[in-house]
Order: structure tokens, then C-alpha cells, then sequence
């Protein structure tokens, strides 16, 4: 499973890239506004520290319009995806800008055959969004696990994008789904790497290590050559 950092921070992004995890970025009008900077300069930036695709969503309600903000931020770099709300507007949308080769994430997805009108439409992502159904009391995992299998019965070359994922279940049930990208809030990441007998283990280990006649005979940890 790909792994999408769902942010529009710079810092917070190139934090998770260092990690060697991230295949690539979402971001939404909520998260751009947040920064409080120009959408174009910061996909730009965002580019610019992750090599793989880069959602941008645009702002426009009309199928013209989105098609033609769809090319000007096609157009910042070769990774952007365009990012549409599902709706009559946004598949005309993805139909003409499939046309002109540029790919396209249909967003705001919350049942299955929503998603399935917008991988018939060519989207090259579609984006169920888990946590906000999770909030209206739906299981929103049962409604991926619906995308996952229409789109391999149909054979559908559309990715399945989980978005709006809130907690390590979320992120654990995507991947035993098979789902092909989850996108995640930076702080999950390191919640995913946590686990309470990690830290104990570490502890003891260098407790034991401390105490030990090896660790006063060696003194502090120093490296042994310069590294070139
Ligand atoms: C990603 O593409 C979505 O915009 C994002 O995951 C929404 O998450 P939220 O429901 O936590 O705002």
C-alpha cells in the first residue's frame, strides 16, 4: 500500500518524507487556507520535496472552470493530480482533463457507487473519505472494502485513495483490504510507529547496557574511525 501525507505543511511533509515512507501528498482548500499562503507557490513547494503524485483541489463549482484551474495546476509541476469533488460538474471535469492526459483524484467520495461513476469516468484516484462517515455513525471502512472489490470485479485501473483516515485502525484495515493508497494526518505516522512494549524493551536494554562491566569499560558511545 502507498502511503500519501495528508497536509499542506512543508515541514510536516518533508519531516515524513526523511522517514522513507511517503509515496506522495494530498492536500485540500481546508489544509491550503491553514497555511495561509498562495495554493500555486505551495504546490510548488510540495513538489519540490516529495517525488511522487501531489493532490490539488480546485475551488471552482463549474465544469469550464474546473477544467481550466485543473490545467493551470496541472500545469506547476508533473506530478500534480487534479483534484475534483464528485457531482455531474467534477466528472465532465475529469472526462475533459483524462482527454488532455492530466490525472485527476475525485474527492468527497461517501458510498461505493459514487466511486464507481468516477473510475468509469477515468479518474485515475478516487477518495472515500472514512472518518467523516465513522462520524455520522456509518462504518466508513465497510464502505472501501465495498470500492476494493467493485473495482476488481470490474477490473478498474482507478486507485483506491483512503482518505480521512483518524487512527491506526483505519490505516491497518486499508492495507488487509488491499487498498492502494492511504492518506495520513503527519502525527499518525509516528503514532503507527508507537507501541508501549517498544519503549520498555528500549529501556531495558540500555538500562542492562548502562550497568554493565562492557559499557564502564568502553566509556560513552564515540565513532571508532571519522565516516567519509
Ligand atoms: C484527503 O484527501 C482529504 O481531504 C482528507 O483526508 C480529509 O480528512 P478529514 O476528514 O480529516 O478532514
Amino acid at each position: 500500500m502507498k502511503i500519501f501525507v495528508d497536509s499542506a505543511n512543508v515541514e510536516d511533509i518533508a519531516e515524513a518524507v526523511s522517514l522513507g515512507v511517503v509515496d506522495g501528498v494530498t492536500t485540500n482548500p481546508s489544509l491550503i487556507a491553514k497555511e495561509d499562503v498562495d495554493i500555486h507557490t505551495r504546490i510548488r513547494q510540495i513538489c519540490e520535496v516529495v517525488d511522487g503524485p501531489v493532490s490539488a483541489e480546485v475551488v471552482t463549482t463549474e465544469w469550464e472552470a474546473m477544467v481550466e484551474e485543473g490545467i493551470e495546476l496541472s500545469a506547476i509541476h508533473d506530478n500534480v493530480v487534479v483534484k475534483v469533488p464528485i457531482g455531474s460538474a467534477g466528472l465532465r471535469a475529469v472526462v475533459k482533463l483524462r482527454e488532455k492526459n492530466i490525472n485527476t483524484n475525485v474527492t468527497l467520495i461517501f458510498n461505493p457507487s459514487q466511486a464507481l461513476l468516477a473510475a468509469k469516468a477515468g479518474a485515475s484516484y478516487v477518495s472515500p473519505f472514512v472518518g467523516r462517515l465513522d462520524d455520522i455513525a456509518v462504518n466508513g471502512m465497510e464502505m472501501v472494502a465495498d470500492i476494493v472489490q467493485i473495482f476488481e470485479n470490474y477490473d478498474f485501473t482507478t486507485q483506491v485513495l483512503v482518505a480521512s483516515i483518524r487512527n491506526p485502525v483505519h490505516f491497518l484495515e486499508a492495507a488487509k483490504m488491499g487498498a492502494d493508497v492511504a492518506t495520513i494526518p503527519p502525527p499518525l505516522i509516528h503514532q503507527l510507529l508507537k507501541h508501549p512494549l517498544t519503549d520498555i524493551g528500549l529501556e531495558k536494554f540500555l538500562t542492562d547496557w548502562h550497568l554493565s562491566a562492557s559499557s564502564r569499560s568502553m566509556g560513552p558511545w564515540k565513532p571508532r574511525k571519522e565516516i567519509k
